[in-house]
């Protein structure tokens, strides 16, 4: 890694005991760790001797951690770098599985290593990719239209100052090449600073990131695939860390676990498939102990669910986020 900041905070798995309840009923089988990142939940879970983990992860900089795991549980662990919406390339190798893990976002080492450009105090090129992308931060500022970017803006960062930032952009880009501090000037001259706020850059650099590494889709079809390729039984469990991934996630496990009446003064239409089980309606969410010691836990919000019957149809959960998967489609012309 290079280019990282001196005083490097630790990494504390989130909601680490929590995902080990849910889970620990299942032991005994294989566990996809979507997310490995510091390899924080596929040790624990590879502390019990009948798992076995398949892990995935989009950044090829965890091979550091991930070949060490490879050499110690030699024939329980199995890291692939991909994507999860290709969560069905590994279905093959999967016997006996149990369980598919996300743990959303970017990890403290993509945050902390400044030349990747998640920091607000990166003073490299914009760039802000995870891994097995096809453009960066930097095609985004320096090539779209007013419109596709304030749109990004708005709508994956719920930015209220969009127009203004994106109109800044486009006006500052004219006379030279936006790098991540002027980026972050650029909305400091907009957005006043306010004490105990968060940093003003801090819901432009989410939609940007957001965009860049196809975050909604990367969700939808990470939940559809592994919804696909679970058995029955088996537990899928998601950890958000802003709105947007939280009310994707809360209306697919929502939606497939509700079988809606119908009324009875309406035609009669397909009733509704009931294909997941929920324990709680609501979120689980960390302690105040897990917060002192790991403040950036404070946003995380844990739902999960059981497979209860199989299902190919989704359409629902596509149409319902049609809206901001259309904003994705802006990057294809990148
Ligand atoms: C919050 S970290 C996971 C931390 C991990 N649970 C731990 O305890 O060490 C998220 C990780 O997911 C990876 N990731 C994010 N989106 C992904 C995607 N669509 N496919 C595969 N990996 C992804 C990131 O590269 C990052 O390493």
């Amino acid at each position: 890694m290079n280019a990282t900041i001196k005083s490097e905070k630790k990494h504390f798995p989130v909601l680490i005991n929590e995902l080990i309840n849910i889970i620990s009923p299942l032991y005994g089988g294989t566990f996809v760790d979507c997310t490995f990142g510091n390899g924080g939940y596929s040790k624990e879970i590879l502390k019990h001797p009948k798992n076995k983990v398949i892990a995935i992860d989009r950044d090829t900089d965890v091979y550091k951690i991930s070949n060490i795991l490879k050499l110690k549980y030699k024939n329980r662990f199995n890291f692939q770098n991909l994507k999860f919406s290709q969560i069905d390339e590994i279905s093959k190798q999967s016997s006996n599985l149990k369980g598919i893990i996300f743990d959303l976002g970017y990890s403290l080492n993509q945050m902390q290593n400044y030349s990747r450009g998640f920091s607000f105090k990166s003073n490299s090129k914009l760039n802000m990719t995870m891994g097995l992308n096809t453009f960066t931060a930097y095609d985004v500022i320096n090539k779209l239209k007013f419109e596709e970017l304030s749109n990004i803006i708005k709508y994956f960062g719920d930015e209220d100052k969009a127009k203004l930032i994106s109109k800044k952009i486009i006006q500052n880009r004219s006379i030279k090449e936006i790098d991540t501090q002027e980026l972050v000037s650029i909305i400091n001259k907009i957005k006043k600073f306010r004490k105990n706020k968060i940093h003003n850059a801090t819901k432009t650099f989410q939609a940007i990131r957001i965009f860049v590494n196809n975050e909604i889709s990367e969700l939808i079809y990470g939940l559809i695939n592994s919804f696909k390729i679970l058995p029955v039984g088996g537990v899928i469990v998601v950890v958000t860390f802003h709105s947007l991934e939280d009310k994707i996630v809360k209306f697919f496990f929502k939606n497939y676990s509700e079988n809606k009446a119908q009324s009875r003064y309406l035609p009669k239409i397909a009733e509704k498939k009931n294909i997941i089980k929920l324990n709680n309606k609501k979120p689980i969410l960390p302690s105040l102990n897990e917060i002192k010691i790991n403040p950036p836990s404070r946003s995380a919000k844990l739902r999960y669910g059981f497979k209860l019957r199989k299902n190919d149809d989704f359409d629902d959960l596509i149409k319902k986020f049609q809206f901001y998967l259309n904003i994705e489609k802006i990057g294809k012309k990148l």
